[in-house]
């Protein structure tokens, strides 16, 4: 009889515990899930941006879905090294994130790109706490999430210069949702910023806030 599967090998990369090394990978798992659901996120707003810049922020986004996968990959790829089996799997995303799907959906460029700020904001604010832990038993790993943070964070800024006033003032710098900073740089037929930053309280960096301040409280 086949044996059976399991998620941990009884091995980790040379210089760790076996212990150390599947609970850095354990971390990595909700980094996988993050950018993994950052690529799927990037592509809705690609496909559901509409008006006159149109073209230039959809064709804007292709090449940072391609990034993003790129590390989903390196992600898992180091989790299997470190001796912990990835799961890429859509229902191992939706049973542990802790935040909500992205709820903008037809939009314009920079109402899409003021949301996607958000949205980059929580992933990269969970990766730099994930270089923390990994920091203190693994260079390795730390490094590849630095060299992943410096990428996100370029993207991020390419999103922040559309919605960015010459007095560096971001238009969304008010709203803590995703609609709610698509709101904020919304307007009318005229081109008049219609600006409402009101909504629910349940998107992902709101979601994202209301775990950071659970934790602050921990400490
Ligand atoms: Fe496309």
């Amino acid at each position: 009889m086949a044996k059976k599967s399991t998620k941990n090998a009884s091995y980790t990369v040379p210089g760790l515990t076996t212990t150390e090394g599947h609970a850095l990978a354990d971390t990595l798992q909700q980094r996988l899930n993050a950018l993994n659901d950052l690529q799927l996120t990037l592509k809705h707003a690609h496909w559901n941006v509409v008006g006159p810049n149109f073209i230039s922020v959809h064709e804007m986004l292709d090449p940072q879905i391609e990034t993003v996968r790129g590390f989903v990959d390196e992600v898992a790829e180091r989790m299997a090294t470190m001796g912990v089996s990835p799961n890429g799997l859509p229902g191992a995303i939706v049973a542990s994130r802790k935040w909500d799907d992205y709820d903008v959906m037809r939009a314009t460029g920079v109402e899409h790109l003021a949301a996607l700020d958000l949205v980059y904001s929580g992933v990269i604010k969970d990766h730099r706490k994930a270089i923390e832990k990994a920091g203190k038993v693994d260079p390795i790993t730390e490094d590849m999430l630095i060299g992943q943070v410096k990428g996100l964070e370029l993207f991020q800024w390419f999103m922040r210069s559309h919605i960015e006033s010459v007095s560096g003032q971001l238009e969304n710098s008010n709203a803590s949702t995703e609609k709610g900073a698509a709101n904020s740089v919304a307007t009318d037929k005229s081109g008049k910023l219609t600006k409402s930053t009101k909504s629910t309280k349940s998107s992902k960096s709101a979601k994202a806030e209301k775990s950071d301040k659970k934790a602050d409280k921990k400490k």
